[in-house]
């Protein structure tokens, strides 16, 4: 079924991490609040290592990262695979969110992905979050799906690879692109009969 999927049709949601000062005593969310706290210096570590890294350094990560966490316990995702994964923040959100799901990113520099791993060891998360280290465009065709949920967050060129990320998500699974087209223009894709659902992340700025 041809599915014309327009760069207008998306959804813009941004979810404030939650700042420091949650962390009450006595709340029976107290250790919910630790692993928040853990994200939130994980997303402020990500920053501090774009601008320490220098010019050309991609690591911007997204504000709507627990949302994508959220999806991934709502479906509920058994796997999930992200494209582009800086130095571990989306990823550690979804797969804390998510405590039941695997999850598998693609990360092509090598600094990001020491990076990523060591996070992934300090909050406990790496027999479940496996970093796939290499180019994703080499590394995509080889991948077996289905996923049920795929977030691509490395800027890929979606004309050549939006139909392979679409193939890797299970039917009825998620699809989250960071953009769908930077400049502007409409993807067509042919979904299978049980729609994938595509939702468009709003774009790093
Ligand atoms: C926007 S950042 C990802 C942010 C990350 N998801 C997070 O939560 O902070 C993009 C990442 O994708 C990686 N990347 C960009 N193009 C890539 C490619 N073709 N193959 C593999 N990794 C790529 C960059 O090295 C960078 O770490």
């Amino acid at each position: 079924m041809p599915l014309k999927v327009s760069p207008s049709a998306h959804l813009y949601i941004t979810l404030a991490v939650p700042a420091a000062g949650l962390n009450e005593p006595g709340t029976a969310v107290k250790g919910a609040n630790v692993a928040i706290q853990l994200l939130r210096e994980l997303f402020d570590a990500s920053d501090a290592h774009r601008r320490a890294h220098g010019e050309g350094c991609t690591v911007f990560p997204s504000p709507q990262a627990p949302l994508w966490g959220i999806i991934a316990a709502a479906l509920p995702a058994a796997r999930v695979l992200e494209v582009g994964c800086g130095i571990g923040y989306q990823a550690a959100c979804i797969a804390t969110t998510a405590p039941s799901c695997r999850v598998e990113t693609i990360e092509g520099d090598p600094m990001h992905a020491d990076l990523a791993e060591q996070e992934f060891v300090r909050r406990g998360l790496e027999a479940r979050v496996t970093v796939l280290r290499g180019d994703a465009e080499t590394l995509l065709p080889k991948l077996d799906g289905p996923y049920d949920l795929v977030v691509e967050d490395a800027g890929i060129d979606y004309a050549r690879w939006l139909r392979v990320l679409t193939r890797l998500v299970r039917p009825d699974g998620v699809l989250i692109t960071r953009n769908l087209s930077k400049e502007g223009a409409s993807v067509t894709l042919d979904l299978p009969t049980n729609a994938t659902t595509i939702i468009r992340a709003r774009p790093a700025s």
